[in-house]
């Protein structure tokens, strides 16, 4: 098999040192197409897609570019031009899922996409499955490895957000904006992406209630753990009987008995629940150049297998009015102070709120100004 790498970063360069090292001749990398001067590689340097799409030998092409233009128009060129694809690209595939799935589908070509959500876990492969027998009931988990970072080492340091997110993008954890992971867009995109093929629909990033940990506090950690409790910035997905989704990102306090409120460092954790499987959770690297590049790898060779997976269902409503928790809430926004129950460290507590309604409320208090931060109270 004959491929073609589009982007030589640190994710394109680990498929590429995946794939001479352990699995070539029989694939062969024949074309790489970057901007930038390559270094002594044995192939060629492409400077334009018609280069990829018009070379027959080539069958397959890993986008490794990031980032939604040009990535997606060349993506779409490439399965046109009847090439199999595969991407760790969560922002195209979360936005352009359906054009992706029925580019692919009509020429006859895969398009997989499992490190889009958990890096090196085999998570969205393991979803799709796992659905096979029964479907899937919910998910839930830490699929951002950049947050998960900061608030376990805010926890361990006693160091305020700041410091530790500096330290994040030092170590190359963050994203170059640390908007997408700190706001929790990262994670959101993960979210659509792993309810597209859990549930068999496809849902609109953008309305999926998220928030991040961008407010957090070194004083809010000490409260938390005084109370024996952890922070982690968490996704949760669940079919309702109506055939609506209830998706959403939100920061949770777990108990010391909850195994995700261990999570170290940047690593990722991930639940899936099925009706005879029941709870099957996932561990791992979510991000990082050879885990990545591996979770990659291992979707090349299941398209050479004659394995993959596709998702095509219909557009479905996001309903978070169900899902219903306490919260810790830090504000000076009057109608999210008329929510409190008791005091609790710098904020308060609620009582049982909708996930609609809380985070429609934050919503409307960050639109006036008033900076806060929240956190669902896992019972
Ligand atoms: N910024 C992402 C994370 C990278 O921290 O998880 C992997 O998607």
């Amino acid at each position: 098999m004959k491929i073609a790498i589009m982007g030589l970063g640190v994710v394109g360069r680990g498929v590429y040192d995946i794939i001479t090292s352990r699995f070539a001749p029989e694939i062969e990398v024949k074309t790489i197409l970057d901007l930038l001067p390559l270094e002594e590689l044995h192939c060629i340097h492409a400077k334009s897609i018609d280069e990829i799409v018009n070379n027959p030998e080539i069958e397959l092409v890993v986008e490794a570019m990031g980032g939604l233009h040009p990535a997606s128009d060349f993506v779409l060129k490439a399965l046109q031009a009847g090439k199999h694809v595969v991407t760790p690209n969560k922002q195209m595939v979360s936005t352009i899922f359906a054009e992706l799935q029925q580019a692919a589908a009509e020429n006859g070509v895969k398009i997989l996409f499992t490190p889009s959500a958990g890096g090196g876990i085999p998570w969205l492969y393991n979803l799709v499955r796992t659905k096979r027998c029964g479907g899937i009931e919910a998910f839930r988990g830490i699929i951002n490895g950049t947050t998960n970072f900061i608030l376990d080492s805010m926890e361990k340091s006693g160091a305020d957000f700041a410091d530790i997110l500096k330290e994040a993008q030092r170590l190359g954890y963050a994203e170059a904006n640390p908007s997408a992971d700190i706001d929790g867009i990262d994670i959101q995109r993960k979210c659509a992406i792993s309810s597209n093929l859990a549930f068999d629909v496809q849902l609109d990033p953008a309305r999926i209630d998220t928030a991040g940990i961008r407010r957090i506090t070194g004083e809010d950690i000490r409260a938390f753990r005084e109370n024996g409790l952890h922070c982690r910035l968490l996704c949760n997905g669940e079919k309702l009987p109506d055939g609506k989704i209830c998706a959403y990102v939100e920061p949770v306090l777990l108990k010391e008995d909850a195994m995700e409120g261990h999570v170290p460092a940047n690593f990722n954790m991930v639940f899936l629940k099925g009706p005879e499987v029941g709870e099957l959770g996932f561990f791992g690297q979510g991000a990082g150049r050879y885990p990545t590049a591996h979770s990659l790898v291992e979707d090349i060779l299941d398209i050479r297998a004659g394995l993959g997976y596709t998702g095509n269902g219909p557009q479905a409503e996001i309903d978070n009015r169900s899902a219903v928790h306490a919260y810790y809430v830090r504000t000076e926004d009057p109608a999210l102070r008329a929510m409190a129950r008791e005091p609790f460290g710098p904020g308060f507590l609620t009582g049982p709120v909708s996930v609609a309604e809380m985070h429609g409320a934050v919503r409307a208090a960050e639109a006036a100004g008033h900076e806060t931060f929240f956190a669902a109270v896992r019972a």
